[in-house]
């Protein structure tokens, strides 16, 4: 496997950056991009778990690992016995699960730092390694995503072609992970290595995360990237701009069903009526064995204001109905297949899925 050109991705806005200097969580706020570059300085976990709520920092493993410096955070002042770190540590999991439901990886990484935390109570740790040994796992969340990232896009590059129109929804790039993206990863591997791939990114109603997120972390990069609105999808892949979709999810249930972005099921419907591969990203991690199906996947749902007055102006009538769900369920038969570091995997996925984990 060749690795990702660290040149090509120097100039990489790393969306969640522990900052050891400051002993402080320096988190890229997403909120604001594409136009300002602002880091938020936090120090709390209630500042951490607002930073997820609000949407600066957003994506399901960048969620995650935001979470578990939140942890690290929410304890390192606690004073007393291992019991009371192991009690304190437990609480923190538990109100940063609180933060947004949908994405996995958030309840995935939370579940680390506290069997972590058992662990190391168990086997006598001292509260105070055991607050620096809560960090250090924070950190290798962290580096293990990126390392994740690119192995995914090795795999899923290996299912495109020079030439290629590629559609992508949402954000799940670099700014969504530790570095690389799971959808996104596919598409710098191809630019370094001098495979031409045409990318299309739908703007992402209603918090436009295609358009402020993916289109400027791929235009920054120099990646060929077109930005369309979302409904434009359907009028491009009939005239057969695009040979693949690929998208992230923030949870796949033991039946394939796929979690993702508001919008992501009618770009599969629209991807199957054209006769269009239809790719889904994620590590492992995304991966939730203990929800059946689609049907069991909470969706988050989000404030009328993102779709009335996003952005500041007022674009719907005062008083008017609104729903507004943050994410949409793709049924297993839309998708083509699914790529993860381990390879990619298709239908039956409730059989190949347990493989494999089995062999993980
Ligand atoms: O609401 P968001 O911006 O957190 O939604 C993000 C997505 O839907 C992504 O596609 C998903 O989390 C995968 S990120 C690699």
């Amino acid at each position: 496997m060749g690795t990702l050109d660290k040149q090509s991705t120097a100039d990489w806005l790393q969306s969640v950056r522990w900052n050891s200097a400051d002993n402080q969580l320096d988190l890229l706020d997403q909120r604001l991009l594409p136009d300002e570059i602002v880091y938020l300085e936090l120090t709390t976990s209630e500042q951490v778990w607002d930073a997820i709520k609000q949407l600066a920092v957003r994506g399901a493993p960048a969620i995650g690992i935001a979470a578990a410096f939140g942890v690290y955070l929410g304890v390192r002042s606690t004073s007393g016995s291992r019991e009371q770190l192991l009690d304190e540590t437990v609480k923190q999991c538990d109100y940063l699960a609180t933060s947004r439901p949908t994405a996995v990886n958030l309840f995935w990484a939370l579940d680390r730092m506290r069997q972590r935390a058992e662990a190391l109570a168990s086997a006598g740790g001292e509260p105070e390694a055991m607050k620096q040994a809560l960090l250090d796992e924070a950190k290798l969340i962290q580096s293990e995503d990126e390392e994740t990232c690119r192995l995914i896009g090795e795999h899923a590059l290996a299912l495109f072609e020079d030439g290629m129109g590629v559609l992508t929804h949402c954000n799940a790039g670099g700014l969504a992970t530790a570095r690389y993206g799971t959808a996104l990863a596919p598409m710098y591997l191809a630019q370094e290595r001098g495979i031409h791939l045409k990318v299309y990114a739908d703007e992402t109603r209603p918090v436009l995360q295609g358009a402020r997120l993916t289109a400027f972390e791929l235009q920054q990069a120099g990646v060929d990237v077109t930005l369309i609105c979302d409904n434009m999808a359907g009028a491009i892949m009939h005239k057969g701009w695009v040979q693949a979709v690929i998208v992230g999810t923030d949870r796949v249930a033991a039946n394939g069903d796929v979690a993702n972005k508001i919008g992501t099921y009618s770009v599969a419907v629209l991807a199957k009526a054209h006769g269009i591969p239809f790719y889904v990203a994620c590590p492992m991690s995304t991966i939730d064995l203990n929800t059946p199906n689609g049907d069991d996947i909470p969706i988050e749902e989000r404030h009328e204001d993102e779709i009335t007055q996003g952005f500041g102006k007022r674009t719907a009538p005062q008083g008017i109905k609104v729903y507004n769900p943050a994410f949409d369920v793709t049924p297993n038969e839309y998708v083509t297949a699914i790529i993860t570091e381990k390879g990619v995997i298709r239908a039956p996925y409730n059989e190949n899925l347990k493989k494999l984990f089995a062999e993980a």
